[in-house]
Order: C-alpha cells, then sequence, then structure tokens
C-alpha cells in the first residue's frame, strides 16, 4: 500500500515527530512480518499545493515535490520543529479557483492508496471531502489553537503554551524593574485556549480572550486597584481575536487566504494605548506572534507526535478511513473527519473557565 503523508496549514513544533512515527510504524521489520499488507510512505511537499501543482509524468516535478520516507531519513525528525515536507494555506476546493479534479487526478497516477493528513480544521476539512469522494484519508490533529473539535489535544499546542510562559518569564524582570505594565498579545485566532493557558500559568493578572469581549474601563480599574500594592507591574495577556465591546477584531489587513480566513493582530498595541492614556500607567507591548510555533517540540508534543503516528498506521490497517485519530480524556482513539471540521471550533466555555470579573481563568474548579 502506498502511503502518502502531507503536512498543511501553519507549522508547529510536533509534526516532524508524526511524520517520523507514521514512517516507522509503516516500515517496521517485526511488524511487517505480522502484516498481510507491506507500504511504500511518500512524503507530499507543501501540503495540498504539491499534490496540486506536481506533474506526476515530470520526472524533475516528482523530485521537487515528493519526498520518499524510510527509517534513515527521518530517524532524527522527532526532535525539530516546523516540518520538513513545508506547508502551505492552498485550498484545492476554492470555488474561486477550483482545483480539485487535478488533485485526485494527481493522487490517482501517483498511485497513492492512502493519504494521511496531520492539519487543522481547513486541511483536515480537504481530507473530508475527498473521503467523500472516495479517497481513503486519515486525519492527524495540529494546531496550536487547539480549536479543534473531537479531541481534547491537537499537536503544537504544549509548545506554544511553553514558549508563552518562558517569554513572560523573562518579561517580569523588565517590567519590575522599570514598574511597567505589560500587555503581551497570543495567537489563536477565534478561540482563547492559548492566551488562557499561556495566561493562567504564567501568572497574568488580566487575560482577554476572544470569546468574552472586554470593557477597557474595567481593564483599567483592575490595574488601578492594585495601585500602592507591593506589585510594581502587571502582565496583561491579550489574544489577538480578543475584541473590546462594541468594536470589532483588529486585523493585520483585508487579505484573505485560500479558506477565506483574515490575518488577525494588533489587539495589544491598541490595549497598551488605551491603558497608558486612561490611568498614566506606562505600558508596553509585545506581539509574541510566530515564535509561539517555533523551536523544538516539548517533551508532550513529542509523545502526542508518537502516538497520534502510530494510531495513523493502526487506523489504515484496520481501514478505518474518513477518520481524524483523537486524544480524548487521556486515551487515544479516532472520531470521524466530518465531526472535527464540521462541529465549528471548540472554543473556551466561559462559564466554566472564565471569571468575568477578574477578567482571568476562574478561582473555582470543581
Ligand atoms: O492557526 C494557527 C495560527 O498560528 C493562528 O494562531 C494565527 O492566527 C495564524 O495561524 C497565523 O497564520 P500565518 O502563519 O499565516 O501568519
Amino acid at each position: 500500500m502506498k502511503i502518502a503523508i502531507l503536512t498543511g496549514g501553519g507549522d508547529c513544533p510536533g509534526l516532524n515527530g508524526t511524520i517520523k512515527w507514521i514512517t516507522k510504524t509503516a516500515l517496521d521489520p517485526k511488524l511487517v512480518a505480522k502484516r498481510s499488507v507491506t507500504f511504500d510512505v511518500l512524503g507530499i511537499m507543501d501540503g495540498w499545493k504539491g499534490l496540486v501543482e506536481i506533474d506526476p509524468d515530470d520526472p524533475e516535478s516528482r523530485a521537487r515535490h515528493l519526498k520518499y520516507l524510510d527509517e534513515d531519513v527521518v530517524r532524527t525528525w522527532d526532535r525539530y520543529g516546523g516540518t520538513n515536507l513545508g506547508t502551505s494555506r492552498t485550498n484545492p476546493f476554492n470555488p474561486k479557483n477550483d482545483r480539485s479534479e487535478k488533485l485526485i487526478d494527481n493522487i490517482k497516477k501517483l498511485g497513492i492508496d492512502v493519504i494521511v493528513t496531520i492539519g487543522g480544521d481547513d486541511t483536515l476539512g480537504i481530507a473530508h471531502k475527498l473521503h467523500t469522494l472516495g479517497i481513503k484519508t486519515v486525519g492527524i490533529p495540529k494546531t496550536i489553537d487547539n480549536d479543534l473539535a473531537g479531541t481534547d489535544y491537537s499537536l503544537g499546542y504544549d509548545t506554544a503554551v511553553n514558549v508563552i510562559m518562558e517569554e513572560i518569564d523573562r518579561l517580569r524582570t523588565t517590567a519590575g524593574s522599570h514598574s511597567r505594565i505589560f500587555v503581551v498579545e497570543t495567537m489563536g485566532r477565534h478561540a482563547g485556549w492559548l492566551a488562557l493557558h499561556g495566561g493562567e500559568c504564567s501568572g497574568a493578572y488580566i487575560i482577554l480572550i476572544p470569546e468574552y469581549p472586554f470593557d477597557m474601563n474595567r481593564v483599567c480599574e483592575l490595574l488601578q486597584e492594585r495601585e500602592g500594592m507591593e506589585i510594581r507591574y502587571s502582565i496583561v495577556v491579550v489574544s489577538e481575536g480578543a475584541k473590546p465591546r462594541g468594536k470589532e477584531e483588529i486585523v493585520k489587513d483585508t487579505k484573505v487566504d485560500d479558506f477565506g480566513h483574515l490575518s488577525l493582530g494588533g489587539i495589544a498595541s491598541y490595549v497598551a494605548d488605551e491603558i497608558e492614556n486612561r490611568t498614566g500607567f506606562e505600558t508596553r507591548h509585545l506581539i509574541l506572534s510566530h515564535l509561539q510555533r517555533g523551536g523544538a517540540p516539548s517533551a508532550h508534543d513529542r509523545l502526542m507526535a508518537r502516538w497520534f503516528g502510530i494510531a495513523a498506521i493502526d487506523m489504515i490497517i484496520n481501514e478505518d478511513f474518513g477518520r481524524m485519530v483523537s486524544l480524548v480524556r487521556g486515551e487515544i482513539t479516532s472520531i470521524p473527519l466530518k465531526e472535527a471540521v464540521a462541529e465549528g471550533l471548540k472554543v473556551v466555555n466561559i462559564d466554566k473557565y472564565y471569571d468575568i470579573e477578574r477578567y482571568n481563568g476562574r478561582r473555582s474548579i470543581l
């Protein structure tokens, strides 16, 4: 059986480890002896873009868009962030430029039997569409936003939360020395997980998330409450998708990607200016941006990469196609891709996890 692997959407730590464990498990000589099927593993460069743009009849194009994977090639991959297969935000089903016929034709010409797709809701949405068109697909969840439905965990999230915590630890010394307020902007699109968990584990004083439009007066009131106390600075974490009450999200520009998404960003600067203007407290801001997706994977992401990769091969052997590997209550399982992509994004449940008075995580858990 020929397995193709591709990574799509924003990169993150954990992708390379997953590719390694899909490959190792597929080609493991001890397992091969016990199976009735043998595998070839083919990496597709640059996500769906590679599979759309390749000319299967042209050797040069094949060399550019394909990477044959074996145990030697992937041996050290789990230590490194990013994706050695490259990624893109290409949508072959984009109604403005529908290239799905070419995609399906290429899959057939390349003799691909099953595609393992590692991605978030957009990339896995394509895997789901292909499944409905008769192509065998298996999905693996990844997104630092951790907003994919049907799984408690998506690759890259833990590393990103650690980056937020480490950077805020660093900021504290300079913020304290200068008695300044620092507003730190995280990624996360329309889900507040990164800001909430990153803020909670770094002890941020205020956390602003997309799920609860904030009142700037309340933010300033909370900061003023601290005046005269021993604490000389405050950390405010704001998710890129957070919005002041009655206002829209702040976007970088009007450009949309192939899936129709605008680029969010800039809310930290708005909040910092408002705080300084309204309270007179010296305030700076920092946008963590793509640093959150960079660096080596955390221990948790390496473990999840391994488990998700191994599970994908189990699913192929069991012919569980059109499904996504998922982590539910600490156990690896799988759910239909349709459930992961059609249910809408998994966002923060305010009643359960957010304190709307303190603008922070709740202080009641049970
Ligand atoms: O979905 C992952 C994510 O990192 C979001 O948190 C962020 O809004 C977006 O991707 C940034 O995308 P790009 O890499 O295209 O700037």
